[in-house]
């Protein structure tokens, strides 16, 4: 038993240190890239795995088609980028294998199609292991339902918390395990200002700051009071504290929902919310994500790879729109944002209003190619 005791002293010493270079990194580092005032940028495409090549690619359809006039002048390049799929990531021992780390180095933004993330091994997260290597620590999800009152937006932080060493935890086979939850000052107060960022160039006036801080005591504690101390910087904001047990109850709840406006929140909770958020916005398949850095963004899907609907052989009926508002949301970060109010509107005529086609995911509907189509008729139209 001593010796697992020592081995897992030794590997804590080890992560501490290393969480520490992390934090002292950030705190040196002030590059950020200014996408209006960039000669080239370049969108790099991942398929993925499962139903991802099928989406994503109708995604950079609709992209190339938006945005010809610029690859044509040589402003923008795509990229597609190989090799980001489960079988070549088995096959490296790696969640994200080293000549496609370089390749998405290479590139400004990313559009990427859901990754397949085997359970238990150590096999990390195609995804967790992006957001870390190009250090995207905003994960941004609006989620937005109309009529009834809904506009929300997330922003969970995505580097950290309880996935910056979810696959590093300790064991003593047979007795117990224990995984590690990290919250650094410089990791919290850039999500905070994100948040808060977002909100006054928004209109907004209030922030959730959304933890389990009564329990997690260090973590949620330190991530609560630094997001505190980025509002004080924002005084016509209103800064709440909120559990994330009773706000996944205020998600469900009709009378006080529509009061909510941006949500900041630590990684896991974050990534539960907004499946729930998603889901009342009409499934996770309706709802994009943008994964922010300074240097590096990455857009996509908030679901996963689907391999159900690949089994079924439906794969080609899968529902494009998170890749397309993944693209959406890609469009104004690199600078277009009306191209970006285009397609939500085009989306919204070809989800909403005309519904021309409609997507089941399954053969009684369109095929996500003809979906592709119908989205960009729609955008020639407007
Ligand atoms: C998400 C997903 C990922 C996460 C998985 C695929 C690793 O659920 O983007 O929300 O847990 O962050
Ligand atoms: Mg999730």
């Amino acid at each position: 038993m001593q010796q697992y005791i020592d081995k897992a002293v030794e590997q804590f010493r080890d992560l501490i240190t290393e969480q520490l270079a992390r934090q002292n990194r950030m705190e040196k580092d002030n590059f950020v890239k200014d996408f209006k005032n960039a000669e080239k940028i370049v969108i790099g495409v991942c398929g993925g795995d499962g139903i991802g090549p099928i989406i994503s690619d109708a995604a950079q359809k609709v992209l190339e088609y938006m945005l010809a006039d610029e690859i044509e002048k040589g402003r923008v390049e795509m990229r597609i980028i190989d090799g980001l799929t489960i079988e070549n990531r088995l096959a490296c021992g790696k969640a994200i294998p080293d000549d496609v780390l370089a390749e998405l180095k290479a590139c400004d933004v990313i559009l990427k199609g859901p990754t397949t993330t085997p359970k238990g091994g150590t096999m990390e997260s195609a995804n967790v292991a992006m957001r870390r290597e190009l250090d995207l620590y905003a994960n941004v999800r609006p989620v937005s339902v109309p009529e009834l009152g809904i506009d929300w937006i997330f922003y969970r932080e995505n580097t950290e918390g309880e996935y910056v060493l979810g696959s590093r935890g300790v064991e003593i086979p047979g007795k117990l395990a224990m995984d590690f939850k990290v919250t650094t000052t410089c990791g919290t107060k850039r999500i905070a200002r994100a948040a808060f960022e977002y909100a006054k160039q928004n209109g907004k006036n209030n922030v959730a700051i959304v933890t389990k801080a009564n329990i997690m005591k260090k973590t949620d504690g330190k991530f609560s009071e630094l997001c505190h101390e980025v509002a004080a910087d924002y005084p016509d904001i209103t800064a709440e504290d909120w559990y994330i047990d009773i706000m996944t109850a205020n998600l469900i709840n009709e009378n006080n929902r529509s009061k909510f406006q941006v949500f900041v929140l630590p990684n896991l909770y974050g990534d539960i919310i907004t499946d729930e958020a998603a889901q009342i916005q009409g499934g996770v398949g309706t709802a994009g994500s943008a994964n922010i850095g300074d240097r590096y963004a990455m857009f996509e899907a908030i679901h996963g790879s689907a391999p159900r609907m690949i089994e079924r052989g439906d794969g080609a009926y899968a529902n494009p729109s998170s890749m397309l508002k993944a693209a959406e949301m890609l469009l104004r970060h690199i600078g277009f944002a009306d191209r970006a109010d285009k397609l939500a509107a085009a989306m919204k005529v070809c989800l909403e209003t005309e519904k021309k086609l409609v997507i089941t995911g399954r053969k009684t509907g369109a095929s996500c190619i003809d979906f592709a189509k119908y989205v960009m008729e729609t955008l020639e139209a407007l």
